[in-house]
């Protein structure tokens, strides 16, 4: 009988064959996607895969810790950790446009990666990367915008000679929920398992401004809030995600015990969708997104309006930038 046991245990078999007694390497993002392929190899091959977790400084609240300490303590997987935050915000240091931000991070992405591949091939050779392409990837060839993402660059060539890899894709086969599945089968953190999209070049594509340690930290925390909220109210599924932004450049005049503030707003933007191409705003009911905003201005200093976005894709893509 067709069970995910028996898909996640071929899969396994699959890889054991393919890589035999090689070395692999393999990029974790934070999603589920690199932590479940990760998962699958490190079962069939344990310490002669390497994982390598480049920590870009643009993740949510709470997910590097998520991949650095669960996510090792579920899998046992093998990791190295680049924290590169700084790097990354002195090359995004007075940079506003929106695709020149996506183009700095995904050339920085792969930088820090390519220089952490070098370190690993020290250890000796590596033949194989191991990637989360999943079935509609495959299908769409290429699919996925992710700028940030390892997989469209490895995909178009133009890799240096000494960093040429055997692609590993243990989810060719597999849609998203079956990823899903295969993540809870390996007892992968729920978190992870279920963590809505979340694009590669992570909260600076959030902050409509120029992205600077201070505002990172003001939109994790008004994040949280609304992720927490959002959950709590039961809605995770209801809700294909809800980017919140930070509108870095704007500032309000408002009052909060006898002083006036001026600070920043942020936007709630949450969706429903199937797939992403379009969008709907999601009818988030009032009382929590009172709640939302109520926590958010009295929790996070500096921001002091919370402002619903009404506006389905088309015309508004899903993210503001
Ligand atoms: P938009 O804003 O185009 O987003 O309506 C559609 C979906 O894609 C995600 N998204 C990205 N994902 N790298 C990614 O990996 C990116 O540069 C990127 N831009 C948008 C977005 O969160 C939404 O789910």
């Amino acid at each position: 009988a067709w069970t995910m046991l028996n898909i996640v245990e071929d899969a396994i078999e699959a890889v054991r064959v393919q890589i035999g007694d090689g070395r692999a390497i393999c990029g974790l993002s934070g999603g589920v996607d690199s932590a479940v392929a990760a998962a699958i190899v490190q079962r069939a091959i344990g310490d002669r895969l390497t994982c390598v977790f480049v920590d870009h400084g643009l993740l949510r609240k709470g997910e590097a810790e998520q991949v650095e300490r669960d996510f090792v303590e579920a899998t046992g997987v093998k990791l190295r950790v680049v924290d590169a935050a700084e790097r990354f915000l002195k090359a995004l240091s007075g940079v506003t446009d929106p695709e020149e931000k996506r183009k700095i991070i995904g050339r920085e992405f792969i930088r820090v990666f390519e220089d952490e591949q070098r370190a690993i091939l020290a250890d000796g050779p590596v033949d194989f990367l191991v990637q989360g392409t999943l079935y509609p990837d495959v299908v769409e060839s290429g699919g996925g915008t992710g700028t940030a993402n390892i997989k469209s660059h490895h995909n178009v060539g133009g890799l240096p000679e000494d960093l040429k890899f055997e692609l590993v894709e243990p989810l060719r086969t597999l849609f998203k929920d079956e990823v899903r599945r295969a993540g809870e089968e390996l007892g992968l953190p729920p978190a992870m398992v279920w963590r809505q999209p979340f694009p590669g070049p992570g909260l600076g594509i959030r902050i409509v401004g120029e992205v600077t340690r201070e505002r990172l930290d003001l939109l994790r925390e008004a994040d949280a809030i609304a992720r927490e909220e959002l959950s709590r109210a039961g809605l995770d599924s209801d809700i294909w995600q809800c980017p919140v932004v930070l509108l870095a450049d704007v500032r309000s005049v408002g009052v909060q015990g006898d002083g006036r503030t001026y600070g920043h707003p942020v936007v709630l933007r949450p969706v429903t969708s199937e797939d992403a191409m379009t969008a709907d705003w999601a009818r988030v009911p009032y009382d929590v997104l009172s709640r939302i905003s109520t926590r958010i201005t009295n929790e996070v200093s500096e921001i002091n309006r919370v402002v619903l976005d009404i506006t389905s894709k088309p015309p508004g893509t899903i993210e503001w930038e």
